[in-house]
């Protein structure tokens, strides 16, 4: 990769970064944003897989559900987040994901069981802050990801870790299986159930 190519990814990644502040304006009373992570105790002590319903999850949202005390995201990618995964793996440290940050099903491109629905822990695997969402993805631009505003790492639409960040490996996707179209369980899957 030259170093234009470089500088354009950081540039592309970066007008998602600042936009969010008006994006969020505009998509905050659709999508279930969660500002900043304090787990309940319930949670905390708990550690039990979690059902989730994502029936009301439109294409382009984030949810975030606890599990284990973590905040765990579900996001539904759009055909334009998709095809954003695919162009940017040569700035990504680990894009085939070959460090073990999620369970063998999910080692893929999109780090999924269902293309459409991503599911990853929002725990920074830099100091453990809890990233931000942005959805934004326009073409040449921006493909949208997580950016960590504690030290600046940024993770793309499959929390695949950028280059050049304090992050040292891709966000976690943790065991998690389908009951059906709409309902999912966090915490447990096929293989351990
Ligand atoms: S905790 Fe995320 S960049 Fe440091």
């Amino acid at each position: 990769m030259t170093k234009d190519d470089v500088n354009k990814s950081r540039r592309r990644f970066l007008v998602g970064a600042t936009s969010v502040v008006g994006g969020i304006g505009a998509i905050g009373a659709a999508v279930p944003f969660v500002a900043s992570w304090n787990p309940s105790a319930k949670a905390k002590a708990a550690g039990a897989p979690v059902k989730v319903n994502i029936s009301k999850l439109e294409p382009g949202q984030q949810m975030t559900v606890e599990w284990r005390g973590k905040p765990v995201w579900v996001v539904r990618r759009t055909p334009e987040m998709l095809k954003g995964l695919d162009s940017i793996t040569e700035e990504l440290q680990d894009p085939q994901s070959e460090k073990l940050q999620q369970p063998a099903y999910a080692q893929n491109p999109h780090r999924s069981i269902k293309d459409e629905y991503v599911i990853l822990v929002g725990i920074c695997t830099h100091l453990g802050c809890s990233p931000k969402f942005l959805p934004e993805v326009i073409p040449d631009e921006t493909v949208g990801g997580f950016y960590c505003p504690c030290h600046g790492s940024k993770f793309d639409l499959a929390g695949r870790v950028f280059k050049d960040v304090p992050a040292p490996k891709n966000l976690e996707v943790p065991p998690h299986m389908y009951v059906d179209d709409v309902n999912l369980i966090v915490g447990e899957d096929k293989e351990n159930a």
